[in-house]
């Protein structure tokens, strides 16, 4: 099995640290609502106002992120617009007037009408969609929670997120369950290739398939859909990890028409800090345990995993406002926009000779994540060196597959930060770091 190293930057902390202590004002929200509004009467083209620098200023001011940073690590959480804070403060400040009548029997059955709204934006039944923490929790829910045998193998890729291999390299240690993976190419414009890959590698053995929707590391979308069609011809679950790809790009979960799906909702979608999504097929919620253990009663619900016992209401709750929020932007537009950010900031490196991109810019295969090396230069320090000099936040990817940048803009992103990004490497590559 390849070993795998993946550091995620050991930056110094700056010796005067700036902490924006950002102050919810009327005037906030009231941009915030004006940004979307004035976006959603917008007819233009779904390019023109990708491209329309006027429109996506008003966005940002939805958001109240510090500008002394350049926060190009939008894929690893994200903030959230000042609708989406107020929302949680106004149910938290609710919730402590008396907890257990105000959190419990007033907002707790209002999640019901979040999930009814993620089902019908997301393209699936209300009685399949869970809410959970993160990504993590409904990953493990359907990595835990689907039985296995000594000797059982379970299919990956190298490139999938640590913290579900661990949970299967667990399984493995202490029920003796085998985990295979096999090196998935880094950049794939050929969806047959990945299929492929996966085909070959399956045994008599296998019994269940983990893959990434969106890889972390390259931003590189995968074939969802073709991967479980060929693994349902031959009675493999796929359990598919959706934490960057839900409300990045424009999909809907009936497209994919997998049976186990996971994603962060405080990623793309801009939710609160703390919230997760985990879609299970109707009929397959029977057999999927719940990590946390549920009544009998209820084996055919989905609310069997939300059984985590006590937890915050307004996290939940003010699901609804980003839900609102990413509908007002438009979920094609948003992903114009990120694919357009990402263009600008790639075009204009690629420009360099000892510059390669890890992501493919072909539509369809990458969003508004690209991964980006400099030859001769070492992507930790180069990491460091950015928050360092220029407060520019990166995430620096050590891989045995791949190094380099990953650069993740979000839609509050200006022009001007990516242009002060760009500068930043183009004086590493005319002058290297500094020893
Ligand atoms: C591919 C992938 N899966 C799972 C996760 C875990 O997400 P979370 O921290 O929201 O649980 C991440 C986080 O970045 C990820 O990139």
């Amino acid at each position: 099995m390849q070993t795998r190293r993946q550091f995620f930057g050991s930056m110094s902390v700056p010796a005067v640290s700036a902490v924006t202590v950002a102050y919810l004002n009327p005037t906030m929200i009231e941009r915030a609502l004006a940004a979307v509004t004035e976006l959603s009467q917008y007819t233009g083209s779904t390019e023109a106002i990708a491209a329309d620098e006027a429109i996506w200023f008003e966005v940002s001011q939805a958001f109240t992120v510090d500008r002394s940073i350049v926060n190009l690590n939008n894929g690893g959480v994200s903030p959230s617009p000042a609708i989406v804070q107020q929302a949680m403060k106004r149910h938290l400040d609710y919730s402590n007037t008396c907890p257990p009548y105000a959190m419990w029997r007033v907002l707790e059955p209002q999640r019901e009408a979040v999930r009814e709204r993620l089902a019908r934006q997301f393209g699936c039944e209300p009685e399949e969609i869970a809410l959970t923490r993160n990504a993590s929790e409904g990953m493990q829910i359907c990595q835990f929670g689907i039985d296995l045998k000594p000797g059982d193998e379970v299919l990956t890729t190298t490139q999938d997120y640590p913290r579900m291999l661990d949970t299967f390299k667990q399984r493995q240690r202490r029920e003796g369950i085998v985990l295979k993976q096999f090196a998935a190419p880094v950049i794939s414009e050929d969806p047959s290739q990945i299929v492929s890959l996966f085909q070959q590698n399956i045994t008599p053995r296998t019994r269940v398939i983990l893959m990434c929707h969106m890889i972390n590391l390259t931003g590189q979308i995968l074939p969802v859909r073709a991967v479980v069609a060929m693994a349902r011809e031959r009675g493999i679950p796929v359990i598919v990890d959706g934490a960057h790809a839900l409300a990045h790009f424009d999909f809907k979960l009936s497209d994919l028409d997998c049976d186990y799906y996971a994603t962060s909702l405080h990623k793309w979608l801009f939710a609160p800090h703390g919230t997760g999504l985990l879609y299970v097929r109707r009929d397959k919620i029977h057999d999927l345990w719940p990590m946390m253990a549920a009544p009998e009663a209820g084996d055919n619900n989905i609310r069997k995993y939300e059984e985590i016992g006590t937890h915050p209401a307004a996290n939940y709750l003010a699901i609804a406002e980003a839900l609102t929020f990413h509908q007002g932007i438009g979920p094609k537009r948003k992903e114009a926009r990120l694919i357009y950010l990402r263009d600008y900031w790639a075009n204009r490196l690629l420009a360099h000779d000892r510059v390669r991109l890890h992501t493919s810019l072909k539509p369809g295969f990458a969003c508004g994540i690209a991964t980006v090396q400099i030859d001769g230069v070492d992507s930790v320090e180069m990491n460091n060196w950015l928050w360092n000099e220029y407060r520019i936040l990166t995430t620096a990817i050590m891989h045995d597959d791949l190094e380099g940048l990953r650069v993740s803009p979000s839609v509050y992103t200006t022009i001007e930060e990516l242009d002060r990004f760009c500068d930043a490497i183009e004086h590493v590559i005319k002058n290297g770091l500094p020893a």
